[in-house]
């Protein structure tokens, strides 16, 4: 039935659905702009045929080095079996905070403990600093954690959640290939992060670490997932950034020797298009992020689809409209003239309902009226959908991709998810009517781009509200010695 509604809807053209949304208060001249952003079912398939292709190209020895889809190796071969035990800390940087936990996990009652945790921000200037002060930064943070909790003497193993891309030689051993999101310290890119780190505690010399292990956050997802529900083969993640990680056929993992097993590959979808093949979808709201962007040309497809990008996509159309005499009586404010000032957050609270927008509009400093409100909603909607439905064109290769891989005719699998875009948009209320969220345009998509896979999204748990999901990821990921095997040379 989901899948039936769905077809129709990408099936009537945006026109038709804003009359049966918005049809009292639309300008027609608004389609016009936002046509760019509709995606067809069949552009979708040809978006996912091309990244397939791309697929294969990050995981061949020979053509590696060009893909733009990275596909890296993390030498995790399996989930988790349920038998690990011990206690543990968790640093977790990939956003605008950094997060240090202690956890314990208890074999018994296969239980993944937070003792506790702290949030560090990370100023702006650490962010665009040098590789030496955002390490110091994190090291300081952890030292003052330590000293809070008494931990200070003890010398804990630490699962390091470092949400970029990185060349995993081993799990104690990552080197950084390039910055994304909102970082770009100088002197990391080609370095070994895990070294940076340790570097950083001992110039400090008060506290000292046990064995570190590093893991992407898309990996942590699956993992801790895979905790609950042995059939989560899949990590995604959407929040300030996107990405994917799935267990691939180690007899495809061209760089990695042994024929034998699965081994988890970090995909890096976010670099997607980054060799011009998404060219004919990208915008020129688009084009104009990513020109404003600190790693111009880098990542392209997450630009088109996360949270640090697209507050700033959706400010961008209403500046034009506004210009072009179509929203607020050509009238702009101050918030909305300035980059960045539209935060991501608000699509969601747009998307709620009439009252949430009108609010927003005004504390925007905006000058409104009920017309303004609904176009607003219906860029909002667009935008946040164009989103969901690339994220699922990529999440239907991959599923795609392992059902063929095993010669099913049928797969039945289980996606791990984290990120704030998802989460967000799992709240949902009748208010938010006609507009569906990104967590239900993203199934729908899913559901008619991989008809022969029945996909179940796992969110990644968050009992205490507070990041208990990084907490099992981390943890459960690097309980090494019972599921990972990091001993195979990798050939770079
Ligand atoms: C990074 C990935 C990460 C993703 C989600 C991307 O910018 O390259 O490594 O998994 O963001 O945090």
């Amino acid at each position: 039935i989901l899948c039936i509604a769905s077809f129709r809807s990408f099936s009537l053209p945006l026109s038709m659905q804003s009359a049966v949304h918005v049809t009292h208060c639309l300008p027609l001249q608004v389609e016009k702009y936002l046509e760019p952003f509709q995606l067809s079912l069949e552009m979708l398939q040809e978006v996912s045929a091309r990244l397939r292709k791309d697929l294969i190209r990050g995981l061949g020895k020979r053509s590696h080095h060009k893909a733009p889809v990275k596909m890296l190796p993390t030498f995790v071969r399996a989930t988790p079996d349920g038998t690990e035990k011990g206690d543990f800390l968790a640093l977790d940087l990939g956003g605008t905070n950094f997060r240090v936990l202690h956890v314990r996990v208890e074999e018994e009652e296969q239980r993944v403990l937070k003792m506790n945790s702290q949030i560090c921000a990370i100023p702006k200037e650490i962010m665009l600093g040098t590789g030496e002060q955002l390490f110091d930064h994190i090291a300081a943070c952890l030292g003052e954690f330590l000293e809070s909790q008494k931990l200070k003497g003890q010398t804990l193993p630490l699962g390091f959640t470092f949400s970029f891309p990185c060349e995993q030689l081993g799990i104690d051993k990552s080197i950084l290939i390039r910055w994304t999101k909102g970082f770009n310290c100088s002197g990391v890119e080609g370095k070994d992060v895990v070294k940076l780190l340790k570097e950083a505690i001992h110039r400090r010399g008060d506290y000292d670490i046990g064995t570190v292990a590093m893991v992407n956050d898309t990996v942590g997802t699956m993992m801790s997932c895979g905790y609950r529900d042995q059939n989560c083969e899949i990590g995604m993640i959407v929040g300030t950034g996107t990405n994917a990680c799935y267990m691939e056929e180690m007899k495809h993992v061209k760089r990695v020797e042994g024929e034998d097993g699965r081994m988890c590959i970090n995909t890096e979808w976010g670099g997607f298009g980054d060799d011009g093949s998404l060219n004919d979808i990208v915008t020129e709201f688009d084009v104009e992020v990513d020109k404003t962007s600190i790693n111009p040309g880098i990542h392209i497809f997450e630009k088109m689809i996360s949270g640090m990008y697209l507050g700033e996509i959706v400010r961008l159309v209403l500046v034009k409209m506004t210009k072009d005499q179509l929203l607020f009586k050509g009238q702009m404010s101050e918030a909305l003239r300035t980059p960045e000032q539209f935060e991501t957050k608000l699509i969601s609270e747009i998307e709620d309902g009439l009252d949430n927008t009108k609010k927003i509009l005004t504390t925007l400093g905006l000058d409104w009226e009920p017309v303004d409100a609904c176009v607003v909603r219906l860029v909002c909607d667009t935008i946040s959908s164009r989103s969901a439905r690339l994220c699922a064109a990529a999440l239907a290769t991959l599923t795609n991709r392992i059902r063929t891989n095993r010669k099913l005719d049928h797969l039945k699998t289980t996606v791990g998810v984290d990120g704030t875009v998802y989460r967000k948009s799992l709240n949902t209320s009748l208010s938010r009517l006609p507009f569906s969220s990104f967590s239900i345009e993203l199934q729908k998509a899913v559901c008619l781009l991989a008809p022969r896979c029945d996909i179940t999204f796992l969110v990644s748990e968050d009992g205490s509200g507070k990041g208990a999901a990084m907490v099992t990821a981390v943890c459960a990921c690097f309980l090494i010695p019972a599921f990972i095997l990091a001993t195979f040379p990798i050939s770079v």
